[in-house]
């Protein structure tokens, strides 16, 4: 059986993968093109893809009838089309739970460098700009009793939440069928954890921006399409909000130049689930599933189309 890795995974999971069959995955580390990706899978039994990897009904047609699975290491899986894949009965998973902490933990890291301006500071001390002490230097903002907006409360969003909690903010969250008006007025962070899905692409948009107070600033770890971008940075520049923290990106790996120049932003390059230990048990829970179907058995985490 053949089975497509389309970027280098642990090894601990390669192993797993082998022992089902012949693995190819590139000698490369780059993101392989669409059509690349075409060739690749011809005859394939799995697919394991990266949220890199638009994988939609002409990569199961390059397939063909022996794809059985195509396993996201994400949690997030709208790079695929699923619906073109279980109409053909190809099984479609991700890798929810494994990455909650992490990504929680990166949320919250960047809501504390933005609003206590540590990567600010790192870059004044870099650029050996004379500084010193004193009682108005560099003030950031404190986070006790401020008002936290999460919008998506699943997993990564309620870890958010304990976080915040336990550094004594008031947590408030709204999910996919509430009004998000009230969360975005009472707000002094809105943190964002929802999927992507053609409801929430541009969910922080102009009109919400300017819903939001001027004080408050905005987190985004879930996908960089939830906000316009460039919206986002005319928000920033017109100080109708004080601050954004970004870990994903709308056109990614690219960011909105304008953004690349204020010093109340802080980016990260989609980092939420870097950790050693995340990535290692989200390759092996994809290798699992792959497992899992290759060997006759349920997949462990089935996406639905
Ligand atoms: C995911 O799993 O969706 C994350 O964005 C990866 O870091």
């Amino acid at each position: 059986m053949r089975i497509v890795v389309t970027r280098r995974i642990p090894e601990a999971a390669l192993v797993e993968l082998r022992a089902l069959g012949e693995v190819w995955m590139p000698e490369e580390d780059r993101a392989l093109d669409p059509d690349e990706l075409r060739k690749t899978v011809a005859g394939a039994a799995a697919i394991v893809c990266m949220l890199h990897d638009r994988i939609d009904a002409s990569v199961a047609e390059a397939a063909g009838p022996s794809l059985r699975i195509v396993a996201n290491v994400a949690v997030g899986y709208d790079n695929i089309d699923v619906p073109a894949l279980t109409s053909r009965d190809v099984f479609v998973t991700n890798t929810p739970g494994v990455l909650t902490d992490a990504t929680a933990d990166l949320a919250f890291g960047l809501l504390l460098a933005l609003t206590r301006r540590i990567a600010e500071g790192d870059r004044l001390l870099r650029s050996r700009e004379p500084w010193s002490f004193h009682l108005g230097f560099m003030l950031g903002t404190g986070l006790q009793a401020k008002t936290l907006g999460i919008i998506g409360p699943g997993q990564i969003g309620r870890a958010m939440g304990k976080r915040a909690e336990a550094f004594g903010m008031h947590v408030v969250y709204s999910g996919r069928s509430e009004p998000k008006e009230d969360l975005l007025r009472r707000a002094d962070v809105v943190s964002l954890h929802c999927p992507l899905t053609p409801e929430t692409h541009h969910l922080i948009d102009a009109e919400a921006l300017k819903v939001m107070k001027p004080t408050a600033v905005l987190i985004n770890t879930t996908r960089g399409p939830v906000v316009d971008e460039a919206a986002l940075a005319d928000a920033l520049l017109g100080r109708e909000i004080a601050g954004a923290a970004l870990d994903v990106f709308e056109r990614e790996p690219e960011v909105e130049p304008r953004l690349l120049e204020l010093d109340n932003v802080v980016l990260t390059p989609h980092l939420g689930s870097a950790t050693v230990e995340t990535r290692t048990q989200m390759a092996l829970l994809a290798a699992e599933n792959v497992t899992a179907v290759l060997t006759g058995k349920e997949a462990i985490n089935p996406v639905r189309g």
